[in-house]
Order: C-alpha cells, then sequence, then structure tokens
C-alpha cells in the first residue's frame, strides 16, 4: 500500500472526526504488517484537555484489536502529529510516518527523526 493510499483512508477517517470545539477534523490510518489497516479520528470533550487525537485513536483500536508495539509498519495522517502523539508513535515503532503539510505536500520520516533522542522508560 502506498502512502498515497494509506492517507486516503486517513481522510476518509477524518469524516468521522468528533470535533464541535476546534472545528478541525483529523484522520489517522494504520497499516499492520499483516496488511489490516486501523483508521482514526480525533475525539473532542467539552472537558478540552480530555479529547483524543486521530493518531492514538487509530493506535488505540489496532491495540484494542490484539496488536503490539512493533506489528504497525506505517501509519498516515491528515495534518503534522502533535508532540504526546510522537511519543505514540516512537513507542509502536512504526518504521515509516506519513503526514501532510500545511502546504499539502507529504512528509515522510521514521518516528525518532520527528522526536529526536526520545525518552524510554529504563529497564531494571
Ligand atoms: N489533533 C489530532 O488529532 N492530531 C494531532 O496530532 C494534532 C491535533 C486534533 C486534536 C484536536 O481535536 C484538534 O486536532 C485541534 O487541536
Amino acid at each position: 500500500m502506498t502512502a498515497e493510499e494509506l492517507l486516503a483512508e486517513a481522510d476518509a477517517a477524518a469524516t468521522n472526526a468528533y470535533a464541535p470545539y476546534s472545528n478541525y477534523f483529523v484522520g489517522a490510518a494504520a497499516l499492520a504488517r499483516d496488511g489490516r489497516v486501523f483508521t482514526g479520528a480525533n475525539v473532542e470533550n467539552a472537558a478540552y484537555p480530555l479529547g483524543v487525537c486521530s493518531e492514538r485513536s487509530a493506535i488505540s483500536k489496532a491495540a484494542s484489536e490484539g496488536l503490539k508495539p512493533g506489528e504497525l509498519e506505517a501509519i498516515a495522517i491528515t495534518a503534522s502529529p502533535c508532540g504526546g502523539c510522537r511519543q505514540w508513535l516512537h513507542e509502536w515503532r512504526f518504521d515509516r510516518v506519513h503526514f501532510r503539510r500545511a502546504d499539502g505536500t507529504v512528509a515522510t520520516y521514521a518516528p525518532d527523526e520527528l522526536l529526536p533522542e526520545t525518552w524510554d522508560l529504563p529497564e531494571e
């Protein structure tokens, strides 16, 4: 599946966003190594900080279906991922992160390029 095809799935997912406060609709589509695609959209809340980003929504869908870090290959997002989501992208060990820049071009990075010297929980 190409970056453009995965981004098209993210665009479709964005239409399901629940974003009555920001009116900013974001979609994400995560491609599993077995070929399945898990989509997500941002889900806001009247208590604003409780809202969930589209990336975390897509990853949570995959996690709740039994997937573990390393089993998701790529993710496409309709906007640049926020700082908190970059930590999630690191945790889930995607090979590739595609997102649409504000100017409409598509960027592709490895998660650790998006969050250098990333924090990990120290092993005991
Ligand atoms: N948002 C995402 O879904 N993903 C990001 O990485 C950036 C921000 C959402 C959260 C909120 O619902 C809206 O965009 C405005 O911040």
